[in-house]
């Protein structure tokens, strides 16, 4: 352990320029100094070095931090040897503290709880083989479920029995630490200082740290567990940790290596069932959604994930959480659900070891575009659900970000948009909007930060409308925008004659919009309009069907989506003496109507070939009509053209 005097001094010393000089090319600007950035691939310099601040931050793809973290990043040390790192470079001699005596206590602890896990394992062991109730009720139960004895040998299974305390009495009888006892489970220590077995009756699948020492237990009952739980775990203690474990890592580390992909499964029996089919490269994560210390672990021999769970509700959800956390530690996540109620131990046992590989192989799905697909087919017509997947995947992309992957965060950005049937452009924005705020949120956490001195960069106006715009097609973006005229717009004077309602009302008499929730809202503003009740946005906020409610307050909360593009288009246009107001309805009428007609022209253009020779005749003059209509449109609105 490093004095906290010794990181005061090395924190003291440390001169970022110096540092990073090591690595980057520096050049001084202003009272900061700017670079290639070492963090991703950059023609222009944009990382940007501050040594009154010990900050540096990559204007490009916004990586920023301190000398400490930048070792960290770019050298993959921890923070201890990022330290001792510092400490060489600068001639800064460390001092180490001496364990305290906690320490010392922790580590003769853990000692102690090996020795007598080791014991209790051999133990249960004995129990299973060597004994009546071990062989007929517990190693028949497990042969029943088509464990074979080599596989059960393997992974050290065994048996605790069924009276109160065999094991506590052959524990108590070697003479293991009394007080130690209770911590790892095994046995429970009654009042009157007795100690009885914990998992009494219950098959034991010892669980190995990733060297193979026994760190806790699974104790399983047998048969059904209708009373008690089906399986009692080890308490936390100072070996074992939930969160940090994978059980079977110690069995499948050299096969994931070698097959460069880990598979993960929910259960104990899974990852045994596995192996015996000869599939070895396979973890479980025991029925908890994973860690950043489990794909850590992972992470170490591959950056291949395959998920394989069952096909049901809870275990979709159980693989779905937490794993943007994979994507942080640029794992490539695929999924595979095992259908019909099956989960893998089951269904290799029932379809064998090959059909269970090509199973695998034929249905494992990235994980972004599973969870895409997941989520839309849940929200179906619903424009704030739909709002929400694009949200959501968007920041699941987001979180794609390290250099190596910058590659495949662009590759996500275009199978996603295509997907979500959305503007590349625009999920491009997004992206980096849920980036900025990381940045952000990281940014106020680190301590040299002088608030106020550094720009801030939250979501800004702008975000907000890009993310608005991206929930819809272009198809109703044109919709919309006629909609949000209406709202904002309609009782106000389109000429002398008439309001702008009208002159929509009008204009659009011969078309129709697509999506029922555009058709009420449109038909209840003409009605109440007729009846001369000057409807607004305000009227139907309060509206009784929800998805009319959130289409006006999306519609009018982000109300220029397209106005900005229209002013160049404008401007081209040299339309200078309309209001705005007039402007946009004029728009977004004639833009409706251009759209309109080139998909009546598609879907002219369709029957066109099997069409008798009259029905032919009668194409061709809708088509020349709607060529017309196109052209007058068209010169209307200028040469830009939306596709
Ligand atoms: P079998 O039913 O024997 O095939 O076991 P399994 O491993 O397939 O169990 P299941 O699919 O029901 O659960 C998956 C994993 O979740 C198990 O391996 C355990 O790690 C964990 N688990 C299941 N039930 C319990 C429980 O009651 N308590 C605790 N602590 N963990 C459980
Ligand atoms: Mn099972």
């Amino acid at each position: 352990m490093i004095t906290p005097q010794s990181i005061e001094q090395i924190k003291n010393r440390i001169d970022i320029i110096e540092v990073l000089g090591d690595y980057i090319k520096l050049k001084k600007r202003g009272s900061n100094y700017l670079g290639l950035c070492p963090f991703h691939n950059e023609k222009s310099p944009s990382f940007t070095v501050s040594p009154a601040k010990e900050l540096y931050k990559c204007f490009g793809c916004g990586k920023s931090g301190n000398t400490i973290t930048f070792l960290m990043e770019h050298d993959k040390l921890s923070y201890v040897e990022a330290l001792r790192w510092l400490a060489n470079r600068f001639n800064i001699e460390i001092e180490e503290t001496e364990q305290t005596q906690e320490q010392k206590q922790f580590v003769q602890t853990a000692d102690s709880l090996y020795i007598i896990n080791n014991f209790s394992q051999q133990f249960f062991n004995t129990q299973l083989f060597d004994t009546e109730e071990g062989q007929d009720i517990a190693l028949s139960y497990l042969k029943e479920r088509g464990f074979r004895e080599e596989i059960i040998k393997k992974f050290q299974i065994g048996f605790n029995p069924s009276s109160r305390d065999t094991l506590a009495s052959a524990l108590i009888k070697n003479q293991f630490n009394k007080e130690l006892l209770p911590k790892t489970g095994l046995v429970i220590a009654k009042a009157d200082g007795e100690f009885v077995d914990n998992y009494k009756g219950r098959i034991i699948f010892p669980i190995h740290s990733t060297t193979g020492k026994t760190i806790g237990f699974g104790a399983r009952v047998i048969g059904k567990a209708d009373k008690a739980p089906k399986y009692i775990n080890t308490p936390e203690n100072e070996i074992y940790s939930k969160s940090k474990v994978l059980y079977g890592a110690y069995f499948a580390r050299l096969a994931i290596d070698k097959a460069d992909e880990c598979l993960l499964v929910e259960g104990y029996t899974d990852v045994v069932s596995l192996h015996q089919a000869g599939i070895e490269n396979v973890v479980a994560s025991g029925g908890t959604s994973l860690t950043v210390d489990q794909l850590r672990l992972i992470k170490k021999y591959t950056n291949n994930l395959t998920i394989i769970y069952d096909g049901d509700a809870a275990g979709i959800k159980a693989a779905l959480r937490g794993l943007d956390m994979a994507l942080e530690e640029s794992l490539n996540v695929r999924l595979v659900l095992i259908p019909d109620k099956e989960d893998p131990d089951s269904y290799v046992n029932k379809i064998g070891a090959n059909e269970f590989i090509n199973f695998i192989n034929a249905n494992k799905k990235d994980f972004i575009i599973f969870q895409i697909e997941m989520m839309l087919k849940d929200a179906g017509n619903d424009v704030s659900k739909k709002s929400e997947v694009v949200n959501t995947v968007a920041e699941t992309i987001s979180k794609i970000n390290k250099t190596e992957d910058f590659t495949k965060q662009q590759d996500y950005i275009k199978q996603c948009s295509a997907i979500l049937k959305i503007d590349e452009g625009g999920l491009t924005n997004l992206v980096n909007k849920y980036k900025r705020d990381k940045i952000v949120k990281e940014e106020k956490r680190l301590p040299f930060d002088d608030a106020g001195n550094q720009q801030q960069q939250g979501i800004q106006p702008e975000d907000v409308l890009i993310d608005n715009s991206l929930l819809i097609s272009q198809d109703e973006i044109v919709e919309r925008n006629v909609m949000r005229t209406l709202l904002e717009s309609g009782l106000k004077k389109w000429d002398e004659e008439k309001t702008i309602a009208q002159y929509i009302f009008d204009e659009l008499e011969q078309f129709s919009f697509e999506s029922p929730v555009y058709i009420s809202l449109f038909n209840e503003y003409k009605l109440m309009y007729d009846k001369g009740l000057e409807p607004t946005a305000k009227t139907f906020l309060y509206h009784k069907d929800e998805n009319v409610r959130n289409l006006v307050i999306s519609i009018t909360v982000f109300p220029y989506e397209l106005s900005q593009k229209w002013d160049e288009v404008l401007e081209g246009m040299n339309i200078v003496n309309r209001d705005n107001s007039q402007q946009d309805a004029l728009m977004s009428v004639n833009y409706y109507k251009l759209k309109k007609i080139k998909k009546m022209f598609e879907e002219n253009q369709q029957g066109m070939e099997h069409a008798s020779f009259e029905d032919q005749l009668t194409q061709i003059k809708i088509h020349q009509h709607l060529k017309e209509v196109e052209r007058a449109i068209t010169k209307l609105l200028g040469t830009v053209i939306i596709k």
